[in-house]
């Protein structure tokens, strides 16, 4: 019997959630283009699409609002748990704790209420813990206001955020809280698929993202520019990084054998936020140099930005902190994710592939 190692081009599920085309670079939630979503709905509305297949009425949006509200008040009621933690811990970690910490609304996981709560509740928690970390204000988190802006009212220590600042953040979250079967995504579905309760079926996704191949890139982008530092040193650098063997962070992709959609689309927000200053000229210069890198180095591979290569420069320009890029991206992706386990639980499947023993002796 042969396996895949890593299960490249293996189809492991069927989905309405999202559709994926790598080979011209396209993406849509429920079959609508993404790029199309963004500036026309916010967060809430995508999310409701994502997990009940279509836009919400009037009627349905007052409520979603109000569930969003209630899972922040929620993830208020564990802040003594949150407030104990070591300021060393991670803050997705931290998140993960109070998220499970938290009081399930209904013991019913096919609750309707349970995608909104958590999705609310986890920039709550994890802001909660940034704040100790630092030493920073802290805002109370009931405040009737989008989920989006809410996230950098609550990062500011009770600062809102400007209209644009919002767009550019709300454009990131849409572009990113779904991709299909990404490993996250996968790890979600496994633990749902258990029949393990939602809050466990996240952290095991969110767990997942952490790495530096899926959702830990983005700070690495930065480091990137930062030890390259001017454009006269583009070439020289990238060139050695190469030849030692390391690979370019914001780069690549297992899907897209073209430029992501969503770093497309990320340039966009970028290239208007960033425009005439020095860390968007230098972002250029790395990007035109390290795909001719990458081309020569790889020829056939069509190695392009990947999504997180512009994201790092939008989440720059909002003054998100490098050590909260993995937990923002997370924070968008909570949505995805929880679409994915009311899907999984529809199937109600375990998830139990075959492994071929291989003898060493
Ligand atoms: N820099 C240099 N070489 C690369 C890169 C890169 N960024 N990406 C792929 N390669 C090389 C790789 O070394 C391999 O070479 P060889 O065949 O000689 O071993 C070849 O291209 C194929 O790579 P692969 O590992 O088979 O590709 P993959 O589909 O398994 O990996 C990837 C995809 C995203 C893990 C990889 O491109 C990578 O490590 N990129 C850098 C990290 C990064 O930007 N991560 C964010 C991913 S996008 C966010 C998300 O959607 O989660």
């Amino acid at each position: 019997m042969a396996w895949v190692n890593g299960l490249q081009d293996v189809v492991a599920a069927g989905t309405e959630l999202s559709e994926v085309n790598g080979e011209v670079g396209k993406l849509s939630y429920r079959g609508r283009a993404v790029a199309d979503l963004v500036g026309h709905f916010d967060y809430e509305d995508v999310a409701y699409l994502l997990w009940y297949g279509e836009m919400p009425s009037a009627e349905q949006k007052t409520s979603l609002n109000e569930l969003f509200f209630c899972g922040r008040q929620a993830a208020s009621e564990v802040f003594d748990v949150i407030d104990h933690l070591p300021p060393s811990l991670d803050a997705m970690n931290a998140a993960a704790i109070g998220l499970l910490c938290m009081r399930a609304q209904s013991s019913d996981e096919s609750d309707a209420r349970t995608p909104a709560w958590y999705t609310a509740a986890f920039p709550v928690l994890l802001l909660r813990h940034h704040a100790n970390q630092h030493g920073l204000a802290k805002a109370r988190p009931d405040i009737r206001a989008g989920h989006v802006a809410t996230y950098l009212y609550l990062l500011r220590g009770g600062l809102m955020p400007t209209r644009e600042e919002v767009q550019a953040l709300e454009a990131y979250m849409i572009l990113t809280m779904e991709h299909s079967l990404n490993a996250s995504a996968f790890a979600g579905r496994v633990a749902a698929s258990t029949r393990a309760n939602t809050a466990r079926a996240l952290v095991a996704a969110l767990m997942t993202m952490t790495g530096p191949l899926h959702g830990g890139a983005p700070s690495l982008v930065l480091d990137m520019f930062d030890a390259i530092g001017s454009p006269a040193r583009v070439d020289e650098w990238l060139e050695q990084e190469l030849a030692s063997g390391r690979r370019l962070m914001g780069f690549g992709h297992r899907v897209y054998r073209t430029v992501d959609p969503r770093a497309k689309a990320l340039y966009n927000i970028a290239a208007n936020s960033l425009a005439g200053q020095d860390s968007l000229v230098l972002a250029q210069a790395v990007e035109r140099r390290a795909v001719e890198l990458l081309a020569a180095a790889k020829p056939g591979r069509r190695l392009h930005p990947n999504v997180e290569y512009w994201a790092a420069c939008v989440l720059r320009s909002l003054d998100i902190p490098h050590s909260l890029f993995t937990a923002t991206f997370a924070t968008s992706r909570m949505a995805g994710w929880c679409a994915h386990i009311l899907e999984q639980r529809q199937c109600d499947k375990l998830i139990r592939p075959q492994a071929v023993y291989v003898s060493t002796r």
